[in-house]
This record gives C-alpha cells, sequence and structure tokens, in this order.
C-alpha cells in the first residue's frame, strides 16, 4: 500500500489553481453559474481549450462522429490499448463550475505530474471530453458516451430536438457515426474523476462504488385551456392540478422508500396569468439504490397520478425519455485503487456519469473528490483547491499504475492482476 494521497501538496495547489482559472470563466451565467450546453458557444470554447491543452502537450486529437473527443499520449513503443480518462464539459442550465470540467482538467494535469517525474507509459494514456452527458439540450443524458458504445440508435439520437427545435442531426449535419467499438475495445480502463455530488464523502477523495438506477419520465396532462374569472371551480379541468398533485406524490412516494424523486422542468401552455392553462408537461426524475424500487416508485407515481387526472377531468401520459439501469463498478479495481491510494473510502453515489454507460464494454472506476457543502447541479456548488490538488495527484497515480501495470495482458492475450 502506498501513503497516502497528500492534499497540501503546495506546487500542485498553485499548478491546479492556474489550470482551473484558465475555463472557470467560460459559460459563467449573469443569473448565477454556468450555461455550457452541449455545441453551444461555452461548450465550442471548451472544446477549443481542449485542443489548445492536448496540442501543448504534444497529444494529438481525434472525434469519434459522435461528438466526443479524445487526446493521446503515445506509449513510447506505440503500442495500443491503454487507459482512457475524462469527463464531460457540458451542464445543466446554471450549473456548477466543477460537474464535469474537473475531471477533464485535472487529466491533463495528471499527464503534466507523471512527466515531471518522469513517467514514460508503456501503454498509451488518452484524455476524453464526452458530449452532452447532463442531457441538459437533448433530453438524453450521456448522449455521447451511449453513442459511442451502441446504446443508442444514431437515427433517434439525429431525431432528438432541443428547446428551440433543433436537432442533433441539424446540429451535426448529419447523422452522429454510432456505435464505434473498435475504439472502445481499444481501451484497457476507463477512469473518470469526478467532483462528489454529496455530503457522503469526508476525505479528500474516494472512489465509487456503484451508481443508483435512475431516469427521466416526461409526463403531459392535457386539460382544457378556459377564461380565469368566469369559469366555475366545479366547471374547470385544470392540468395544473394534476401537475401538481403528481410533483407531491412522486415526492412522498420517494420518501416512503428511501428513493428520491424530483420534478425541476415544467412547461404550461399557454403560460398566462389569467387563464387556466390547457395542457402542462413535467418531467419527473427518479433514482432508488435498486431497479425494483426504482421501477414500484414510478408505478406507484403514476398510478396515484392518473387517478387524480380522473378527477381533475384531464388525461395524463408518462413517456420514459432517458433511463440508466443500476452500475456496479469493477469491484476488484475499485478496490485496487482504494488501495493504492492509501485505503481511501469506496462509496455509491445517486449522479449519473459517462463511467456507468462505459461500464458495461470496459473496467472502469471512478474517483470522487469531496464536496464541502454537499450541493451539485448548482451555482454554489464547489470543492477546495487542495482537495483538487489531492484528485490531480490520486489520479496520476492511478493512470501510472494500470499504464504500467494493465488489467489486460496485451503480450500474453491473457488477463492481467
Ligand atoms: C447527471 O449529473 C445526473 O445525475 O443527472
Ligand atoms: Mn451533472
Ligand atoms: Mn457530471
Amino acid at each position: 500500500m502506498k501513503e497516502p494521497v497528500l492534499s497540501r501538496d503546495s506546487a500542485l495547489v498553485h499548478t491546479f489553481r492556474e489550470a482551473w482559472a484558465e475555463l472557470s470563466g467560460i459559460g459563467r451565467a449573469p443569473g448565477g453559474g454556468y450555461l455550457r450546453f452541449a455545441w453551444s458557444p461555452a461548450e465550442i470554447a471548451l472544446r477549443d481549450w481542449f485542443k489548445a491543452a492536448a496540442a501543448a502537450r504534444r497529444m494529438p486529437v481525434t472525434h469519434d462522429g459522435n461528438g466526443n473527443l479524445f487526446a493521446t499520449w503515445a506509449a513510447d513503443d506505440g503500442r495500443s490499448g491503454g487507459v482512457l480518462t475524462g469527463s464531460h464539459f457540458d451542464s445543466v442550465p446554471h450549473g456548477g463550475a466543477y460537474d464535469g470540467p474537473l475531471g477533464i482538467v485535472s487529466a491533463f494535469l495528471a499527464v503534466d505530474l507523471l512527466r515531471e517525474r518522469g513517467f514514460r507509459p508503456t501503454r498509451p494514456i488518452t484524455v476524453a471530453a464526452f458530449a452532452e452527458e447532463e442531457g441538459s439540450r437533448f433530453g438524453i443524458a450521456c448522449l455521447g458516451s451511449r453513442l459511442l458504445t451502441g446504446a443508442i440508435d444514431p437515427e433517434r439520437a439525429a431525431a432528438l430536438t432541443d428547446r428551440d427545435g433543433l436537432s442533433l442531426g441539424d446540429v451535426f449535419g448529419a447523422a452522429p457515426a454510432g456505435a464505434r467499438p473498435d475504439l472502445v475495445a481499444g481501451f484497457d480502463a476507463y477512469i473518470e474523476l469526478h467532483v462528489e455530488q454529496g455530503r457522503a464523502l469526508t476525505a479528500p477523495v474516494g472512489v465509487a462504488s456503484a451508481i443508483w438506477p435512475h431516469g427521466r419520465w416526461r409526463f403531459d396532462v392535457e386539460g382544457e385551456g378556459n377564461h380565469a374569472g368566469t369559469t366555475l371551480m366545479t366547471d374547470r379541468h385544470d392540468p395544473m392540478l394534476t401537475y401538481a398533485f403528481t410533483v407531491l406524490a412522486a415526492n412522498k412516494e420517494a420518501r416512503l422508500r428511501g428513493a428520491h424523486a424530483t420534478v425541476g422542468r415544467v412547461e404550461v401552455t399557454p403560460n398566462a396569468t389569467n387563464a387556466i392553462p390547457a395542457a402542462v408537461r413535467g418531467w419527473l426524475d427518479a433514482r432508488a439504490a435498486d431497479g425494483a424500487t426504482l421501477a414500484e416508485l414510478v408505478e406507484a407515481v403514476a398510478m396515484k397520478a392518473t387517478e387524480r387526472a380522473g378527477r381533475d377531468g384531464t388525461a395524463i401520459r408518462f413517456t420514459a425519455e432517458s433511463t440508466t439501469p443500476e452500475v456496479r463498478f469493477d469491484e476488484g479495481l475499485a478496490g485496487r485503487l482504494a488501495d493504492l491510494l492509501g485505503g481511501v473510502p469506496i462509496l455509491p453515489t445517486g449522479a449519473g456519469h459517462d463511467a456507468g454507460v462505459l461500464s458495461a464494454h470496459l473496467p472502469t472506476a471512478m474517483l470522487f473528490v469531496r464536496n464541502p457543502t454537499g450541493v451539485s447541479h448548482a451555482p454554489t456548488e464547489t470543492a477546495t483547491d487542495d482537495d483538487c490538488a489531492a484528485g490531480v495527484e490520486a489520479l496520476a497515480r492511478v493512470l501510472e499504475e494500470l499504464s504500467a501495470r494493465p488489467l489486460v495482458d496485451h503480450d500474453e492475450g491473457v488477463g492481467a492482476p
């Protein structure tokens, strides 16, 4: 076991602070937090930053036809395989600085640290920036990694539209490339460093054990638009009532099961102060510790909402937009990395990540950096420079370990340690 990861290497803290300052102004929103939607000017500026960071390190950049970028530090003897690491640049509306970019900045800084220490990779180390992880623009979480791994049909993805009615196909000028098994199979492992998004991690750095199964269900409530001043209360078919009941039911049913349910997005038609709405559309985000509990939760909410619609004289329809099954990260790999980092905690998360998608195809692990307030997907999300530096150190050790002692023995063609 190596010595625990140091959180107060002042040179590294300084290096992190300088690198972080290069991009922490990009996409900052006047109303607070960040607007870094996929392929928006801010996210494109961050992609340009990625290309410049790679060029400065002599790491050639490639893309996969799905909007995902890769920068590779090649092995000395041109060997293939190796470790993939990275995260995403996009954010939720008015999201935090760290969710996503921290994993990419830390990956480049880990490369610098390894080079400073004279390390020469015997397997390549590749830094990735995945596209549309939050699904804030086109509605499906981890869209870039789903396309890369074939988890979503590229024609279906091309037809997804954003809030302005622009499709992904319009943004690309064509359908995305879709599954690239050739690329995925070329990596031995994927390691994603990410800010922790609750208050569960009390050490500077931890390792992920699992991701709760989760998903997004759109619900459309149809009623009858009418005058707010003249329509008798007994004559109304008000979809807002069905909507409000559904939100409360989701909260109650989640609490009963120790699960999480949120309605954070709503659209009202016609959205007038003095008119009973004709329609309300909401989005239910639901998550639970296991798939059976999640299915039971969503079913209970849909059943109660449908009963209520019957009483309101409205109609409600639920549509699954994006679902992700439970992810259990490779236990052996998580344990090996936690030991390597001096016995850091191993913990599950309720947040989704590209690592969850890739874990179905590659040995995958996540490193978490402590979140002192536990706030995420909000402007006040934060992490200390000391902890971020500890994250860079931890990632460097992990990349060194997996590059030098890979999970797959390419020379023998058999599984290694
Ligand atoms: C992504 O961060 C999610 O958990 O929705
Ligand atoms: Mn997020
Ligand atoms: Mn994220």
